[in-house]
């Protein structure tokens, strides 16, 4: 039986199970009597392909998914296990590192250590990218060099700068609100502290270009703030809540601003295009309150954020404190999460939809692909029928990654990947996150994270 939805409340029978798959034809009998469909191919000749996207080269189509390792200082720079995570993504090959959720200003941070670029942490920042630049240089050779995007970042209802919760929030949710025990006296962050903010970001971006980065990426997934006010509906009297126009107001606008204020930079947004919370608390949702996708608004988002000058969108899906099996299909639970009601097939097939439908919708916004660590040693096999057919541009990895930062370089070498050095959504990253400690593969990466990850649970976070 499945752990009540945490949308619905309502408890039915789980068709969740463990990976057990020893072949693609498993997988297939799998799906088939699921109903579902992914697609499959032999050839990952389109994984390793060259492309050209905002006057940018990338060596192949594999990308490293932003991922916070919660380990900056305290004052933002990346500390030494940032420094290793992002040489060792570069050394692995991968030909786009999009790197994680950095903040904008202080109490935006979702933890004390994450990443926060500003005018004293800028020289670290640089001294990052030029680090793993070297890196996959000596890995690769000179002429494999990897595109750089820094996500630039508001927590919002999850800001957590000093360690315990302070939420910003740009409107009030049912669903969420109680989480954080939130009333509705709760005061909302203000239509001046957004314009305010605007200029945050911008400022951030120019920094950003500074440490030489090729671009940057507007979060606006995962319920973070800017994903938040996409979901404004119910946010009265303001120009950014309500109205379409109003509740992508602030993307917009941060977008035009950065096409025309910071030339040159590549400009990314990871964009929530399914909430996976019922209308009116989430952003490409139906409005008869079901979970069923509606991706009329998220269409029309990315075909107005494609005319202000956006070169690329790494999609993103529901919320990973809320509804973490939409996006990222596990075997195990973190402590205190849910049995979902679906099977992790189904999760991925979702996702494989929505970018399906709206590649075909928009087809001239390059599209990254995630939540397929789930699909261990078979990733690649729907990753590239996805790119063969043009769902998207770049397939992207997350948790895969954090356990085998090299999985391009077996691709390239290979052709394949080595099933003992991959992912086994068991979980523990988002784990040792959540207990407030440095996050990374606590299997595959076990001498450096298994210590941290017995420290978090005991406890006594570092
Ligand atoms: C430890 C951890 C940290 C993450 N941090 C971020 C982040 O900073 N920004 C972001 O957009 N997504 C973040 N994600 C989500 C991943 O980018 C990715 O979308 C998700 O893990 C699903 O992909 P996968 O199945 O390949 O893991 C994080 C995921 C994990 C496991």
């Amino acid at each position: 039986m499945a752990d009540p939805d945490p949308a619905t409340n309502v408890r039915i029978p789980s068709e969740h199970e463990a990976f057990h798959f020893r072949s693609l034809a498993e997988v297939q009998a799998q799906l088939d009597k699921l109903a579902l469909s992914l697609p499959f191919t032999d050839d990952i000749s389109p994984l390793l392909a060259p492309a050209e996207i905002g006057g940018r080269h990338f060596p192949n189509r594999l990308c490293i998914q932003p991922m916070e390792g919660c380990d900056g200082t305290s004052n933002g720079a990346p500390a030494e296990l940032a420094m290793r995570r992002y040489q060792r993504f570069a050394a692995g090959g991968s030909g786009l590192l999009w790197m994680e959720a950095t903040a904008v200003v202080p109490e935006a941070r979702a933890n004390p250590r994450q990443l926060w670029l500003h005018e004293e942490t800028v020289s670290e920042f640089a001294r990052m990218r030029e680090m793993l630049m070297a890196a996959a240089a000596e890995s690769l050779g000179e002429d494999h060099q990897p595109v750089t995007i820094l996500q630039l970042t508001h927590s919002g209802r999850y800001s957590k700068p000093r360690g315990i919760p302070e939420p910003i929030i740009a409107h009030h949710s049912a669903p969420l609100d109680p989480r954080h025990d939130l009333g509705s006296e709760y005061l909302l962050i203000s239509d001046e502290e957004l314009d305010r903010l605007q200029d945050r970001f911008v400022e951030t971006a120019h920094l950003a270009r500074r440490a030489g980065y090729d671009g940057i990426d507007i979060k606006a997934t995962h319920r973070y703030l800017i994903n938040e006010l996409l979901a404004s509906y119910t946010r009265e009297d303001s120009k950014y809540g309500g109205s379409f126009e109003n509740r992508i107001r602030f993307l917009l606008e941060v977008i035009g601003r950065i096409k025309t204020e910071v030339p040159g930079l590549l400009i990314g947004s990871r964009l929530n295009v399914y909430d996976a919370l019922p209308y009116p608390h989430g952003f490409g949702m139906a409005r008869d309150g079901s979970m069923e996708p509606d991706l009329g608004e998220p269409i029309e988002l990315i075909r107005r954020l494609h005319e202000a000058g956006l070169d690329i969108i790494n999609l993103g899906y529901g919320n990973p404190y809320y509804n973490p099996h939409v996006e990222r299909p596990f075997d195990t639970l973190a402590s205190g999460g849910y049995i979902p009601h679906e099977h992790p097939l189904a999760s991925i097939a979702t996702m494989v939809e929505i970018a399906r439908e709206i590649h075909e919708a928009v087809p001239e916004m390059p599209l990254v692909a995630t939540g397929l660590s789930w699909l261990r040693q078979f990733f690649p096999a729907v990753a590239a029928a996805m790119l063969e057919q043009g769902w998207c541009q770049f397939a992207g990895v997350g948790r895969l990654g954090l356990a085998c930062p090299d999985f391009a370089r077996d691709l390239i070498e290979c052709g394949k990947l080595v099933p003992t050095k991959l992912c086994i959504t068991c979980s523990s990253c988002t784990q040792i996150m959540r207990d407030g400690g440095r996050t990374g593969c606590v299997v595959r990466d076990r001498e450096i994270y298994a210590p941290i990850y017995q420290r978090c649970r005991f406890r006594d976070p570092d």
